[in-house]
């Protein structure tokens, strides 16, 4: 376990898995948010690109909405072209996005972890890339994940009294969520539709521990409108 040949990546070994196939309700445009633009280019582009960047990374699959398809082939060929995205079906899920994605690399033997981010998070940064990376390659499963900053409070009695939270041991959960493959085929094997709120979930569920590495909190996901605006900021920092 302590070969370190054993945690060195090899150029192109990882799979990148995006999933794009939601409809952005809460973010309320009358089409996909992630066509939204930041910088001219949509957002999704933003998110594959930076996992591009990476040589480890050398598969990229993104999980589109049948509705969608037709600007994914006509109007964004190009840039789907230009970082060799490779495009799947994604499901109702974003659970069957992401097993659509895992599919189309399962037989691949040149792959030895998949990567899963979400294509709504176009900021992420490359050191913090490279460092979930090498965790996962170490343990099988690591996250990215940002410390709480917020004070948190439990509410009691229906709000009439309050707790506060230790939040030490607190953070949320960011992608990219990246795991050995095998550990991830055994943890959508076992799937049957529990609800779930991310695929670390399902790999704590096979008794696999998942690693958590601290991420940069700028890495946001576009949720409303008003986090397009953050994103720019960000940007032009
Ligand atoms: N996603 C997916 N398949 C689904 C649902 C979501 O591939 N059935 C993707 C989204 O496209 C997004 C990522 O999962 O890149 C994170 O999901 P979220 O931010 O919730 O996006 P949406 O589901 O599109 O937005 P909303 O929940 O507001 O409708
Ligand atoms: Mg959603």
């Amino acid at each position: 376990m302590n070969d370190p040949d054993q945690t060195k990546l090899t150029t192109g070994c990882i799979a990148a898995v995006l999933p794009a196939a939601g409809s952005g309700q809460r973010f309320g445009s009358d089409r996909n948010k992630l066509f939204a633009m930041l910088r001219g280019k949509p957002i999704w582009f933003h998110a594959a690109s930076r996992l591009a960047a990476r040589p480890e990374v050398g598969r990229i699959v993104m999980a589109i909405s049948e509705q969608d398809e037709a600007d994914f082939r006509g109007p964004f060929a190009e840039l789907v072209n230009e970082l060799r995205i490779e495009l799947v079906r994604g499901g109702d899920q974003r659970s069957d996005s992401v097993r659509a994605g895992l599919d189309a690399v399962a037989d691949d033997k040149s792959i030895e972890l998949i990567a899963i981010h979400d294509a709504a998070r176009p900021l992420v940064r490359d050191a913090d890339l490279a460092a979930v990376f090498a965790k996962a390659a170490e343990t099988g499963a690591a996250i990215l994940a940002a410390p709480i900053t917020a004070t948190l409070k439990r509410a009691l009695s229906d709000g009439n009294a309050s707790l506060t939270v230790d939040r030490s041991e607190l953070y949320s959960a960011l992608t990219p969520q990246v795991f050995r493959i095998d550990v991830l085929r055994r943890a959508y094997d076992r799937h049957r539709g529990r609800p779930a709120t991310d695929d670390a979930q399902l790999v704590e569920r096979i008794g696999h521990p998942v690693a958590l590495v601290h991420g940069s909190a700028d890495n946001i996901k576009i949720t409303h409108p008003e986090d397009l605006r953050i994103a720019e900021a960000i940007l032009a920092r």
